[in-house]
């Protein structure tokens, strides 16, 4: 297994839409050993194969101690109910962003050996599976929200450091990307 480098936003690949996957090979377990490993790395919760570069329709998340690998997902059908939750992005460091999302999804495609799953997954895991079902087809959680921001911090009169949100907007994001100006953590 190796940790591969997770691209960030203003790579042309986030933005296309990821090809169904015919056959899986040794070489798309080799990438989905790959993107769990380059997770865990990056501490994320949810990667997307063209987060890593590859543009085919494979994602891996893990909640709450139990990991997924889905090749060729299709959400099938969603809950009436929508929620907003904040998320972040391994691809767009720095920033935050409210979005809504259906509350319960149902999600068809296949596992790492090929086998047919389906998966009803509610809550955050949902919300997981949507925002890296988003990523293969090129859309990201600033195309999904206006309420935007970065995630800066700062030290405060005790020397103690703080997280700052600061609201901003797509442009922004999209134009300090593009310029690889984004507001220093620390
Ligand atoms: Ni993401």
């Amino acid at each position: 297994m190796a940790v591969r480098k997770v691209v960030t936003l203003g790579n042309p690949i986030l933005r296309q839409r990821a090809q169904i996957v015919p056959k899986i090979t040794k070489a798309e377990q080799k990438l989905i050993d790959d993107m769990f490993e380059t997770m865990e790395e990056y501490e994320g919760v949810g990667l997307a194969a063209p987060q890593v570069a590859v543009p085919k329709r494979i994602f891996v998340a893990q909640w709450e101690g139990e990991r997924y690998a889905i090749v060729n997902p299709k959400i099938e059908r969603q809950s009436d109910e929508m929620v907003i939750g904040t998320e972040g992005c391994l691809s767009i460091p720095r920033v935050q962003a409210d979005v809504n999302r259906y509350l319960k999804i149902r999600v068809r495609g296949l596992d790492r050996n090929g086998r047919d799953i389906v998966l009803e997954p509610e809550g955050w895991l949902a919300r997981i599976f949507q925002h890296e079902i988003d990523h293969l087809d090129g859309i990201l959680i600033i195309d999904r929200s206006d309420e935007l921001f970065w995630v800066t911090t700062e030290v405060d009169e005790n020397g103690k450091e703080r997280t700052r949100l600061v609201p901003t907007t797509k442009s922004a994001i999209i134009a300090a990307f593009q310029k690889r100006k984004i507001p220093a953590r620390r």
